[in-house]
C-alpha cells in the first residue's frame, strides 16, 4: 500500500491531494490541516469523487500518529495571504511558518515517521533544514520542491521562444527557490543543442528569456494571489519518484555540505530520499551566483 500525506490544505495541498486522488498514486492518504472544518471538507469531496475515479483512495484526517507508516509526507502548510503585500518576497512567511514547522516536526518525530519528507513550504531551502531539525530525520530524507518548480517554468518559456514542448528543453534553474535563485545556462539545451549556440544563429538575446523564466512564478501569483497547480505536477513527482525508487535526477533543495545549506542543485532520488548528489560543470560566473544564492539563504533564514 503507497501511504502519502499532505499536511496544509490551502491552495497548494488541496491541488496535491487531488492530484494524488485523481491520478491513482497514492493507496492511503493522509490529509491534516490546523482548519478542520476545511481539511474534513476536502475529505468527504475526495470521497465524492471515489465512485467515478478509476482508483480507490483510503482518506484519513488529522491522525499525527497515523505518519509512523506513511512512506511520504508533503507539507503544503503556510499563510500565503502574508504574501499578499506589493513586493513580496518568499521570506515573508518564516516567522509564521518556523513556528508551524517546529509544532508539525516534533509531532512527526513523536510518531515515528522515518520515510521521506517533501517541502513546498517556503521559504523552501530554510524550511528543509528548520524540517530537520525539528524531525531529527537524515538530511537525505528532506528534499524541498526547489527549483524543480522553477526549472519547468523555464522549460516552458524556453519552449514558447523556440515553439518546442517544455520537455524539449533540458537545463536547471539553481539555487534558492526565491530572489536570488538564477538560470545556469550553460546546462540549457533545446533538441539537445546548448541554448548559447541556438541564440547565436537566431540572434535572439538569453535576456527576455530569462526575464520570462523569472516573472512566471509572479505572473500566476498576482493573476490569482497564489500558485498551486504547477507546484503540484512538481511535488507528486517527487512523491512517484520516491515510492517508485525511481533514481531520477531532478532539481532539487538538497542539503549541500560545501555550502552549508539546503539548496537546489540537481541531486538524484529514489526510495530513500536523496540517493546521489550531482556534480554539474559550471562557469565561473555561475559558481559565484550559487555562492551568492547560498549566502542569501544562509542570512535570510536569520530572520526571527
Ligand atoms: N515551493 C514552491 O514552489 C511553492 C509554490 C507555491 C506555494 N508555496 C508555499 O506553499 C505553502 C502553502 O501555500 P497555499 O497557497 O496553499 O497557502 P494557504 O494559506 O492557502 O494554505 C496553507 C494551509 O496551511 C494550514 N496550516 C497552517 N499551519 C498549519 C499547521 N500547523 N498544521 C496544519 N495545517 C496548517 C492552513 O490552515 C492553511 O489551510 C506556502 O508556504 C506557499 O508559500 C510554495
Amino acid at each position: 500500500m503507497r501511504k502519502v500525506a499532505v499536511i496544509g490544505m490551502g491552495n497548494v495541498g488541496a491541488a496535491v491531494a487531488h492530484q494524488l486522488v485523481v491520478g491513482g498514486h497514492a493507496d492511503d492518504l493522509y490529509l491534516y490541516d490546523a482548519n478542520e472544518a476545511k481539511v474534513n471538507a476536502d475529505a468527504l469531496d475526495f470521497e465524492d469523487s471515489m465512485d467515478n475515479v478509476p482508483f480507490n483512495v483510503n482518506i484519513t484526517v488529522n491522525d499525527y500518529e497515523a505518519l509512523k507508516d506513511v512512506e511520504v509526507i508533503v507539507s503544503a502548510l503556510g499563510h500565503i495571504k502574508l504574501l499578499d503585500v506589493p513586493h513580496p518576497d518568499r521570506f515573508a512567511e518564516l516567522k509564521y511558518n518556523r513556528k508551524e514547522v517546529a509544532e508539525v516536526g516534533a509531532k512527526i518525530k513523536a510518531s515515528g515517521f522515518h520515510g521521506v519528507l517533501i517541502d513546498i513550504t517556503n521559504p523552501c531551502d530554510a524550511i528543509c533544514q528548520l524540517y530537520k531539525e525539528a524531525t531529527g530525520l537524515p538530511y537525505e530524507k528532506i528534499i524541498g520542491t526547489g527549483t524543480l518548480l522553477d526549472s519547468a517554468r523555464l522549460h516552458r518559456a524556453v519552449g514558447k521562444f523556440f515553439g518546442v514542448h517544455p520537455k524539449a528543453v533540458k537545463g536547471y534553474s539553481l539555487g534558492e527557490h526565491g530572489d536570488s535563485q538564477f538560470v545556469a545556462w550553460s546546462t540549457v539545451k533545446v533538441f539537445e543543442q546548448p541554448i548559447t549556440e541556438l541564440i547565436k544563429e537566431k540572434n535572439m538575446d538569453l535576456e527576455a528569456i530569462d526575464e520570462e523564466t523569472r516573472e512566471g512564478g509572479f505572473t500566476v501569483f498576482y493573476g490569482k494571489k497564489y500558485t498551486n497547480y504547477g507546484i503540484a505536477a512538481a511535488a507528486v513527482r517527487l512523491v512517484d519518484a520516491v515510492l517508485s525508487d525511481s533514481k531520477e535526477q531532478m532539481p532539487v533543495s538538497n542539503y549541500r555540505e560545501e555550502y552549508h545549506s539546503y539548496l537546489s542543485y540537481p541531486a538524484i532520488v529514489g526510495r530513500e530520499g536523496i540517493v546521489k548528489q550531482c556534480q554539474l560543470d559550471l562557469t565561473e560566473e555561475e559558481l559565484q551566483k550559487l555562492q551568492h544564492s547560498a549566502d542569501t539563504i544562509l542570512s535570510k533564514a536569520q530572520v526571527k
